[in-house]
């Protein structure tokens, strides 16, 4: 198997993607595997000033205009980041082309092909070697979303909107272009570190 993987992480808000990066990321770390891990939208300087225009509550962007924000934030990160290190470092995503897919596609209806079409024109030969898609019950969504502080623009979206992109992002593990592993965030937390941490010790054997 590539032994420098790209390990994406994706998920609706609440869905626990973030800790399991950043548990993995602890892990790499303790066994000396050289990474680096980016999310989305930010990552580089570039794509966090992109990332404040989107998220910020101040903001009042067309969603189109978000879209190709996004994408922007994410060839930024390609082209100064991924791009580089690609196939010498182990590359974590909290969040990737999918998200795009989920949220812009699924969640606001933008047409499918032109987001295929900008995303495959900027990862080019990119290959994801796994996907970890966290998925949550609708009651512990609803849960986690009241627990949630400071909220950005996309926080706040009512819990319907939220179900319509975790469909969404079932619809495209379904399609599997590349590997997928669901993690289902309902299950103790500890289940899934060891579920995450048996995949990517695959991966670099
Ligand atoms: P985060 O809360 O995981 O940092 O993500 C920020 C928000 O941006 C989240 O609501 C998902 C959204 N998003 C999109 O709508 N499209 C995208 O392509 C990406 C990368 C994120």
């Amino acid at each position: 198997m590539f032994k420098k993987p790209i390990i994406v992480f994706e998920g609706i808000e609440g869905s626990g993607k973030t800790l399991h990066i950043n548990y993995l990321a602890k892990y790499l770390k303790k066994r000396k595997v050289k990474f680096i891990k980016l999310r989305e939208p930010g990552g580089n300087k570039g794509s966090e000033k992109i990332r404040k225009l989107i998220l910020n509550n101040k903001s009042n962007l067309h969603k189109v205009t978000d879209l190709l924000l996004y994408l922007a934030a994410r060839n930024e990160n390609l082209e100064n980041l991924i791009k580089k290190n690609y196939g010498k470092k182990l590359i974590l995503l909290d969040r990737f082309i999918d998200s795009t897919v989920a949220y812009q596609h699924y969640g606001m209806g933008i047409d499918y092909q032109f987001i295929n079409l900008i995303n495959n024109f900027l990862i080019k030969n990119i290959k994801i070697s796994v996907t970890f898609l966290n998925l949550v019950s609708p009651k512990n969504l609803r849960l986690r979303l009241s627990k949630r502080k400071n909220l950005n623009r996309y926080d706040k979206f009512n819990i319907d909107f939220y179900k319509k992109i975790q469909n969404g992002y079932i619809k495209i593990l379904n399609k599997k272009k590349n590997k997928y592993v669901v993690i289902d965030s309902n299950k103790p937390i500890s289940e899934n570190k060891e579920k995450i941490i048996a995949e990517v010790d695959k991966l670099l054997k």
